[in-house]
């Protein structure tokens, strides 16, 4: 059982009934030892107080949880810290434009001898009362999510045709994480978010970065580190806004950038690889160079930004 987590969460500050609420959770269901190792054990925590216990309280209550914000708000994070949290074992659905019902519950498939039902991740997951990330669920065409309706609702069944109606175990948690914005992304609709307890994933908090950004890069200088963090913030009030789109505010991309600069990078080019470069239009692209350099030298190296 991974209690790193639960230490952390204590470590966060989060409320003591939450947590027992947890440990009541985990004693009650265990996972069987062959889905012991589909239980995740994270190596990036989520930050955010108000966001985990937002999650914990939904989850505890039987809700299913959707996750919705913009790119790298660590909506997959939190997804996989969560059903760590409960020690439940995961799938991991992809959604895209072909997702359907046959690739979500399952298909008939030849074996070589007789036809037989070759379960989908959302069949598995719910017999085995596991946690289900349903990623990028906005991605699917709606009309072949209607046959999760009933998994997800009260009802509690996947009715498949052909086979007996299936119940899905009561420990069953799906966390659909969804973006909007990107290309490709569809609204949901509302019979499906009905379903869905929606928690709007808000930017990091600059102390909470400070404290992912020391985490992840432990010999960083405070001084560098802190000239990231404002570099951060500016990013993201340029794109609030609209002197920039937001393609340049990426988490993801930032930290990115300081693993390439521990590669052996210079600042400028880690950042112009991993931030700059990820928006084309030329105009645009100089602004947010020059927005980076005046909050970070281009010329800084590995040495200036870690302490050896
Ligand atoms: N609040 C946060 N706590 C911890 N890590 C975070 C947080 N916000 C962003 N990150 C970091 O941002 C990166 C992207 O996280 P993740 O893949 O979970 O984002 P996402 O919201 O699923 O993005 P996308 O919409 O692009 O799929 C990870 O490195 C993650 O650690
Ligand atoms: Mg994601």
């Amino acid at each position: 059982m991974d209690d790193a987590i639960l230490t952390f969460l204590s470590e966060e500050g989060i409320d003591s009934q939450l947590i027992e609420g947890v440990k009541a959770f985990r004693k009650k269901h265990n996972a069987d030892e062959e889905l012991q190792t589909r239980i995740p054990s994270p190596e990036l925590f989520y930050y955010g107080k108000d966001v985990w216990k937002k999650a914990l309280a939904a989850l505890l209550a039987g809700e299913n949880l959707l996750l919705a914000g913009p790119k790298a708000t660590g909506k997959n994070v939190l997804a996989e810290n969560l059903c760590a949290v409960f020690a439940r074992p995961l799938w991991n659905v992809s959604f895209h434009i072909n997702a359907d019902a046959a690739y979500l519950i399952g298909t008939d498939t030849f074996n070589g001898e007789k036809v037989v039902f070759r379960p989908g991740p959302v069949y598995l997951c719910a017999v085995n009362g596991g946690f289900g990330v349903l990623d990028e669920i906005n991605m699917a065409k709606n009309e072949a999510l209607a046959v999760l309706h009933s998994t997800l609702d009260f009802r509690h069944v996947i009715d498949v045709p052909g086979y007996d109606k299936i119940v899905v175990r009561p420990e069953t948690r799906f966390i659909g994480t969804m973006n909007y914005g990107y290309a490709g992304t569809r609204e949901l609709n509302e019979a499906l978010t009905s379903r869905f307890a929606v928690l709007d994933m808000p930017l990091i908090s600059d102390e909470d970065l400070t404290k992912l950004l020391k985490r992840r890069f432990p010999s960083m200088r405070d001084q560098i580190c802190g000239q990231f963090v404002r570099l951060f913030y500016e990013l993201a009030n340029k794109a609030q806004n609209s002197e920039i789109s937001d393609r340049a505010l990426d988490l993801r991309g930032l930290l990115d950038a300081i693993g390439l600069i521990d590669k052996g990078l210079t600042s400028g080019d880690a950042l112009d690889m991993c931030i700059t470069n990820k928006t084309f239009d030329a105009y645009e692209r100089s602004l947010i160079h020059d927005v980076i350099s005046a909050r970070v030298p281009d010329s800084l190296t590995k040495g200036d930004v870690f302490a050896q």
